[in-house]
């Protein structure tokens, strides 16, 4: 075969990419960033390395274009649907270096290919400039892990469609994103992506942003979906989030992963615990040992709030009377939500993110597809409840 790659350098030079090719995305700064870096690059190739092989061209004689080299050879680098510039304008040998006889006779051997990062380098940012590096950059084959060099037919070059390619090192069972109920955006088109980044960051777990700024771009309005021909309404969270009265672990920064497993949970709504799936179920003793309904609450709160016999301290939600010179006291709580029949869940009368009433009681709640409301007067020993449907009701304390 008569050797035609002559120049190993390419000469076509830093303009070799403002084709056709390159998709400029409107990233404008960065796109330009790394033009700039690109032709630094060749710059610096054109400086050192072409006069130490401009011998051979000359004595060639030959239209030097590598890329035609190559790919008389190989006429697969350059046809996939999404193609790597440097690939796409035969800039073979930015990772890629043969010796003559590979390019004489072909043939697996004579080639040293740059498999690592700093190939990558020579046009890219190192991609860890963040706080947490994902480990995945330090892996052998590093970025060639996650992207083809030549091309794809998945945006970025991905050697696989963004919500799979996670999974080809991440167990969806360890993650918890296969356990009962699912959170949508795990599966959905960009998967994984939609809350880490696949190279670093400078929040924890490689997130895009902090935990709860991350909830709340998405849960800033209300979500419908529709699976068959039943639709399922989330409510908005951040308009809660802006009532006064805000549940303490909620308006942490850290906090809507105290209560909801981001991944998937087997408990419903991505809770981490257990607790009621509806607002009005039967219950023995509010803590049943097979369901421990409300374990929730009952990881960070007292579960002495709900006994028979109570103390002060015990809760707030209570009416003493004196009878015979000593406080014989009405546990509320107890009242409400331990009931064989209807008992109430926490959720009826406390919102667990925010609410417009002290001690987060709501102003409404659903019950059988009304809306019925709840006024709260808190009051030094006690309080009074207004519901649409009932009398006004006073509780005291006399300690
Ligand atoms: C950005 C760097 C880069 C560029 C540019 C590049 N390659 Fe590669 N190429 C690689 C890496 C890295 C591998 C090894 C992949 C692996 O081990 O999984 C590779 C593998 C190959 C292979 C063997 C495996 C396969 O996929 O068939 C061939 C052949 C090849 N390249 C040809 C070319 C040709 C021809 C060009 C120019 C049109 C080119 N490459 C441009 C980085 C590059
Ligand atoms: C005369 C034909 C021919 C030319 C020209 C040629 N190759 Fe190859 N190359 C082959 C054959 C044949 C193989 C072995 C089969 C295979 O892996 O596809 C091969 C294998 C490779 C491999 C994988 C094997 C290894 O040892 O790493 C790479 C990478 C590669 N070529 C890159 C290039 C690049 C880059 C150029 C241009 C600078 C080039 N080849 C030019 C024929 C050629
Ligand atoms: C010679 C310079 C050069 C080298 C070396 C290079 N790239 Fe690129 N890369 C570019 C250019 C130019 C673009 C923008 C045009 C395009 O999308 O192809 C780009 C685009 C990309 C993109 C898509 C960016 C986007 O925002 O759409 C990814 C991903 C990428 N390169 C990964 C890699 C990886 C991984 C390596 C190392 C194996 C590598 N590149 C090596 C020049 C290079
Ligand atoms: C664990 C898989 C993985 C590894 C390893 C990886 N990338 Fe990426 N990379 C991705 C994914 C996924 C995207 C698409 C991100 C998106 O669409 O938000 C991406 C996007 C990019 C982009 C486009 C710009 C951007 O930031 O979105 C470039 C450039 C890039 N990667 C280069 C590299 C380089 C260079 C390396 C090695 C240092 C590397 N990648 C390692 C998965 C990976
Ligand atoms: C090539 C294998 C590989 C791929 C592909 C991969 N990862 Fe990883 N990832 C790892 C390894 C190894 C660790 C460290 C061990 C662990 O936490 O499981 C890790 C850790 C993580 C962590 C925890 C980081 C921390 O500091 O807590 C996150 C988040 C993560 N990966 C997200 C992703 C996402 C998102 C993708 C897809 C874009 C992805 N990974 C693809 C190998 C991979
Ligand atoms: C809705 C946002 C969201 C999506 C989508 C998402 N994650 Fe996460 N991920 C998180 C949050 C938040 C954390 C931090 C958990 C914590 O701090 O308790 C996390 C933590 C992780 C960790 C660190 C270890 C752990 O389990 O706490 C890994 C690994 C991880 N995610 C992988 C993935 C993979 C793989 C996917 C895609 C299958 C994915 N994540 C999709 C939000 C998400
Ligand atoms: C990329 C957008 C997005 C982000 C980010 C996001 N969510 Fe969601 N979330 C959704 C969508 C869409 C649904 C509706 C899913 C459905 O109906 O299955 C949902 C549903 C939920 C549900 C109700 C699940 C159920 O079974 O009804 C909870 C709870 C939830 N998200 C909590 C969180 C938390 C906590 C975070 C932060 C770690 C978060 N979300 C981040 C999009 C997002
Ligand atoms: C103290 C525990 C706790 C914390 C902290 C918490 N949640 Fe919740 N969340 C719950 C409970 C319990 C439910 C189910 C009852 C309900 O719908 O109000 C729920 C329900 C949800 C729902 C589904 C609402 C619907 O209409 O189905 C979303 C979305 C949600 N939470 C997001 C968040 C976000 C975002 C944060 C952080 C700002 C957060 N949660 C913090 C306990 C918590
Ligand atoms: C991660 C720990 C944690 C979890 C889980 C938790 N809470 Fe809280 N809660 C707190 C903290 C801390 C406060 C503020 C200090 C205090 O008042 O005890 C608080 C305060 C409250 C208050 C207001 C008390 C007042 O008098 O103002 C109510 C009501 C409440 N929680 C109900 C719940 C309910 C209902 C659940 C279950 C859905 C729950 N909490 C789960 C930590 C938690
Ligand atoms: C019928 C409405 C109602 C139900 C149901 C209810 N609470 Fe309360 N809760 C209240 C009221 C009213 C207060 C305010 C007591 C006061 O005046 O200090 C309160 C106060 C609290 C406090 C502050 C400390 C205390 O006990 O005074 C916590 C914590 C609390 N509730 C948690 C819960 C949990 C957990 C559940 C479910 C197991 C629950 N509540 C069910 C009405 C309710």
């Amino acid at each position: 075969m008569k050797l035609r790659h002559v120049g190993l350098i390419s000469t076509s030079g830093p303009t070799a990419f403002q084709t056709n090719h390159i998709k400029t995305n409107n990233r404008g700064p960065e796109m330009n960033s790394l033009k700039k870096k690109y032709r630094l690059w060749h710059c610096l190739a054109l400086a050192f390395i072409l006069p130490a092989i401009g011998l051979i061209t000359m004595t060639q004689a030959v239209a030097a274009d590598d890329s035609v080299a190559c790919t008389d050879c190989h006429d697969d680098k350059q046809g996939a649907q999404y193609v790597h510039s440097p690939a796409g304008e035969g800039e073979c040998l930015v990772c890629h270096e043969p010796e003559p006889a590979h390019l004489e006779e072909g043939g697996p051997g004579g080639m040293e290919t740059n498999r690592t990062a700093s190939a990558c380098a020579q046009c890219h940012d190192d991609m860890a400039g963040g706080s947490t590096i994902h480990p995945a950059l330090e892996m052998d084959g590093e970025c060639i892990q996650c992207h083809n060099p030549h091309g794809s037919s998945f945006e970025k070059f991905l050697v696989t469609s963004a919500n799979s390619l996670c999974l080809e090192c991440h167990d969806p069972v360890a993650t918890g994103a296969a356990t009962g109920s699912q959170h949508l955006p795990v599966t959905d088109e960009r998967g994984c992506l939609n809350c880490h980044n696949p190279h670093s960051s400078n929040q924890a777990a490689l997130l895009t942003a902090s935990p709860k700024a991350l909830c709340l771009g998405c849960h800033n309005q209300e979500i419908s979906t529709q699976e068959g021909d039943r639709t399922t309404h989330i409510k908005n969270i951040q308009e809660t989030m802006e009532l006064e009265y805000l549940h303490e672990p909620a308006a942490d920064e850290g906090g809507c992963t105290t209560c909801h497993a981001p991944h998937g949970s087997q408990h419903k709504k991505l809770l981490t615990a257990s607790f009621p799936e509806k607002n009005y179920y039967s219950s023995q003793s509010g803590i049943d040992s097979d369901t421990n309904t409300f374990e929730l609450c009952f990881n960070c709160h007292d579960q002495a709030m709900l006994n028979q016999d109570i103390s002060a301290a015990d809760t707030g939600f209570r009416n003493d009377t004196l009878q015979d010179g000593s406080v014989v006291r009405r546990n509320l709580h107890r009242f409400h939500v331990v009931n064989t029949v209807e008992g109430r869940s926490c959720n009826i009368c406390h919102d667990p993110h925010g609410a417009s009433q002290p001690h987060n009681l709501r102003s409404t709640w659903t019950m059988k597809k009304i809306e019925p409301t709840l006024l709260f007067q808190s009051r030094p020993d006690g309080g009074e409840c207004l519901k649409s449907c009932h009398r006004p009701k006073q509780y005291r304390r006399l300690d």
